[in-house]
Parts: structure tokens; C-alpha cells; sequence
């Protein structure tokens, strides 16, 4: 059976209109670039050409006015809060979709019909075991290691495992490599966790939910029958929808950069999840915590607040602002209801840490320093604190987050690999070190 099936391709951007650049000294005319339009969103300036017409390069630390490619995956309008994938809203699939089905949807653009959900479930399945080799690869790793550091090497090392999947070139290679990677996530983490805890590797079960079995791997112990909790199974499955894309973020960037040398799948991902890892990205929820633990009690907070507006001070409110977000994240709302939800169901309210939570969240939202600059609370605010009455040890919150986000990675993956224009990620750079001097030998330095 084969499973390669259609990707959508990127099609290439309309053009509008042009814009021309003057030289604001001489009023000359130095360039005329063209508009481009998608099917929704702001239009961008198609900067290809400008340094063969004025010898000029762009400048743009962080990206944050750079389009680095075309994509039909996840629309994200931040000034409204917005987040769509593949158009339809990131309310509706949380209220009624799951998380296999919003697989199907980013990779090949449409929810199954059908028997497509069937089908696609029983391939996902069939690939959840690792190679028995892996197990073995464990045993070079400290007990204490952070789950990312053996996530990292262990996603990285899959290569050498799968070699049958890595010819990028190949539709039907690309695929396999798609399904094994969504399968395989959530074992590698579930071991990455069992690792840290000194229990036995829990082996998949194909008759469970997706977010089912990753509990399942993750509590289960072979001495005694465990039955995952349908209320925290739901509340997994909904946090790996949240998160499962979010058009071109660090991580997603990074495999898409790592992916444009031709680099195998495995290693794609891998880069993927060494970005996720920071705490500006999709750390953050473990930092949540860790903030709101160093806070202690709500009366500490004011001081913290304090701290976050000093530009002297590199403190942050970890779980507040957004780069694209300046306005609500969409999926801290569904997230703060099932924050909510989740913790009234298990009756494991941790009061003390969820009174700061909410007290920091007010105060934040009423502070000028925090409105005037639209620093919401974004979806790692509440993450963490679900994941935490879940029983998920903070130092896997992260782990989780790349098991969502392995979708997003190898859908986008995909796409570019279907795109007529892609070629090699090469940003360049404004050179601002020594122009050229001479070497000066040893016994002549001074
Ligand atoms: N606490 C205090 N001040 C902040 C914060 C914060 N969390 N975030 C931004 N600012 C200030 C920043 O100091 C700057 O102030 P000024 O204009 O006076 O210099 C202004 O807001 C703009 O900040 P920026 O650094 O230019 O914004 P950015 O778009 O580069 O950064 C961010 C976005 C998410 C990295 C940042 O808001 C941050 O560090 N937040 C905390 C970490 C966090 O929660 N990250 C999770 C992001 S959501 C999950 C994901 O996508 O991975």
C-alpha cells in the first residue's frame, strides 16, 4: 500500500501592483518591486530583486517583517486574535474535532471523509513502536537529563534508524517519514519521562486515543492495570490541537530552514525541537511555573511586576505577550476554560499557585505598561497549569508541546518541499567588523 497522497502546493502569490523606491536624496528612482497578494491577510513586497536593481539588501533582525515562503497551512490575524488552520477556526476544531483528524487536516489540507479518518488512524498506529534499538540508546543518557536534551538526540538519531524514509526527494519516502514521526513522538517522550523516573518503557497501545496512549506510556506501570481518565485524555487532546501549528514560529522556521538543504526528515525535526526548547518559545510553559513557584504568595506579585517593567532587570512575566499576538491569544482562551474545567474535574486545585496565576493575569490586564504594549497572556500561561494538575512533571511540559507540534513541523516540511520556488534558506548580514588587516605573527602581537 502506498501513502503518499497530495500535499497542496504553494501556487504562487498574485501580484498586484508595484512600489517603487526613491532615493530620498536625490529623488531618483533606485527600484520598482512587486506587491504580492494571498487569499487573506496583509500584502507583501517581493524583495527578490532588489539588490540586482540597487546593489541593497534588507535588514530585519528576528524577522519580523519578513514573509519567508508561501504557505496554505495556518492563517493567524494578531490584531484580532485570530488563528485559522486551513481556514476553519481554531474554536470549532477544539469544540469538535480530535487531534488525528486536525493531523489529516494541516498535512493534506481537508478533515478525512469517509473512511480517510479510519485509514489514517491505522497508519499513524502502525508505526507507534520504536526500532528496539532505541531502547538500548537510553542507557548513554544521565537519568537526570532533561527530556528535550534526549528528545533532541534521540529524534536526531532516528535517521540512522529509518534510512528508508529519508530520501526527501521521494513523495512516498516523504511520507512514511511524516507518519512515523506523528507516531513516534509521543513514545520517545513518554520514554524520555519513564527514563528520568528509573520505571520501564510502556509500550504503545494501538487500541487507544492518540492522546490516550501517550498517558497511558507515560503513567502505566507493568505491575497494575491503568485506565487513562477520559476528562484528562480530552483536556490532551485538546492541548495538542492548540497546539499543533502556528505558521512560521522559531521552531517551525528552523525546520523549515534545516529542511531547504535536503537535510532527512528526522534531523528536520530534531532542529525543530532544539528551538522549541527555549523558554522564549515553547519553554515557556515550564518557566510559567517555575515564575509563579519563585513568586510564592500573591502578595510577592507587585514586586515581580515591578521587575518585569524595569528595563534594567531581564525578568519577564513568562507566559504574557506574543510576537504575532497583539491582541487576545485565541487558544489561551479555549485554554483558560479548560484550565478550568480540567482542575474543578480532578479536584487537584493547587489553590495557592492558581489564586497567583489569576491575580498576576488581572493585574497585568489593568497595567498600562502591560496594555499599552498588548502583552496578553498567550496559551503557555494556562498550559502549564493544566499539564501540572495532569501529573505531567514540569520538565515534560515542553516534551508535549513538540509531540503537538510535530505535525505542524512535518506539514510545513511537506509543503515546502511540494513548492516550485523553494530553495535554500541564506539570509545574509550587515558586516559591521574589521574591513581587512594584515597577520601579525606571535612574537609581534602587542
Ligand atoms: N514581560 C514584560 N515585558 C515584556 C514581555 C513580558 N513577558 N514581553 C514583551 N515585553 C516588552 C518588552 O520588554 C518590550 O518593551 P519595550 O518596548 O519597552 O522595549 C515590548 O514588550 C515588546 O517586546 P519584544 O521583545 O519586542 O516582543 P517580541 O515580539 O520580540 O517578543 C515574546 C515576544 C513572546 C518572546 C515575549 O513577549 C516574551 O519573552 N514573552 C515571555 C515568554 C513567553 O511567554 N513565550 C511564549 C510565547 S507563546 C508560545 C510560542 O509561540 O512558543
Amino acid at each position: 500500500m502506498t501513502l503518499a497522497r497530495a500535499v497542496p502546493a504553494p501556487s504562487g502569490p498574485k501580484k498586484v501592483k508595484t512600489v517603487k523606491v526613491v532615493d530620498s536624496e536625490t529623488g531618483a528612482e533606485m527600484a520598482e518591486l512587486p506587491v504580492l497578494t494571498g487569499t487573506v491577510g496583509a500584502d507583501v513586497i517581493d524583495v527578490r530583486t532588489l539588490q540586482a536593481q540597487t546593489g541593497l539588501f534588507t535588514y530585519d533582525p528576528g524577522y519580523t517583517a519578513t514573509a519567508s515562503c508561501e504557505s496554505k497551512i495556518t492563517y493567524i490575524d494578531g490584531d484580532k486574535g485570530e488563528l485559522r488552520y486551513r481556514g476553519i477556526p481554531i474554536e470549532q476544531l477544539a469544540e469538535h474535532s480530535d487531534f488525528l483528524e486536525v493531523c489529516h487536516l494541516l498535512l493534506y489540507g481537508n478533515l478525512p471523509i469517509g473512511g480517510e479518518k479510519e485509514a489514517f488512524a491505522k497508519g499513524v498506529t502502525y508505526h507507534t513502536m520504536l526500532h528496539e534499538q532505541v531502547n538500548f540508546l537510553f542507557r548513554g543518557f544521565r537519568r537526570d537529563a532533561h527530556p528535550m536534551a534526549l528528545m533532541v538526540g534521540l529524534v536526531g538519531a532516528l535517521s540512522a534508524f529509518y534510512s528508508d524514509s529519508s530520501d526527501v526527494d521521494d513523495p512516498e519516502q516523504r511520507a512514511i517519514a511524516s507518519y512515523r514521526l506523528i507516531a513516534k513522538m509521543p513514545t520517545i517522550a513518554a520514554m524520555a519521562y519513564k527514563w528520568s523516573i528509573g520505571q520501564p518503557f510502556v509500550y504503545p497501545r494501538n487500541d487507544l486515543g492518540y492522546a490516550e496512549n501517550l498517558l497511558h506510556m507515560m503513567f502505566a506501570v507493568p505491575c497494575e492495570p491503568y485506565q487513562v481518565n477520559p476528562v484528562v485524555a480530552r483536556a490532551m487532546d485538546l492541548m495538542l490541537i492548540l497546539h499543533a501549528d502556528h505558521e512560521q514560529n522559531a521552531s517551525t522556521s528552523t525546520v523549515r530552514l534545516a529542511g531547504s538543504s535536503g537535510a532527512n526528515p528526522f534531523a528536520c525535526i530534531a532542529a525543530g525541537i532544539a528551538c522549541l526548547w527555549g523558554p522564549a518559545h515553547g519553554g515557556a510553559n515550564e518557566a510559567v511555573l517555575e515564575m509563579l513557584e519563585e513568586i510564592g504568595t500573591p502578595n510577592r506579585i507587585p514586586e515581580f511586576i515591578e521587575r518585569a517593567k524595569d528595563r534594567d532587570d531581564p525578568f519577564r512575566l513568562m507566559g504574557f505577550g506574543h510576537r504575532v499576538y497583539k491582541n487576545y491569544d485565541p487558544r489561551a482562551k479555549i485554554m483558560r476554560e479548560t484550565c478550568h474545567q480540567v482542575l474543578d474535574e480532578l479536584g487537584v486545585r493547587d489553590e495557592a499557585q492558581l489564586k497567583i496565576a489569576m491575580e498576576l493575569e488581572k493585574i497585568a490586564l489593568d497595567d498600562p505598561y502591560f496594555v499599552e504594549r498588548n502583552l496578553y497572556p498567550n496559551v503557555d500561561f494556562y498550559s502549564g497549569i493544566i499539564l501540572s494538575a495532569m501529573g505531567i512533571p514540569r520538565t515534560l511540559f515542553t516534551a508535549v508541546f513538540a509531540v503537538a507540534r510535530t505535525i505542524g513541523w512535518i506539514a510545513q516540511w511537506s509543503e515546502m518541499h511540494t513548492d516550485p520556488s523553494q530553495k535554500i534558506g541564506r539570509p545574509r548580514q550587515v558586516y559591521s567588523g574589521e574591513t581587512e588587516r594584515d597577520f601579525v605573527p606571535v612574537d609581534q602581537r602587542g
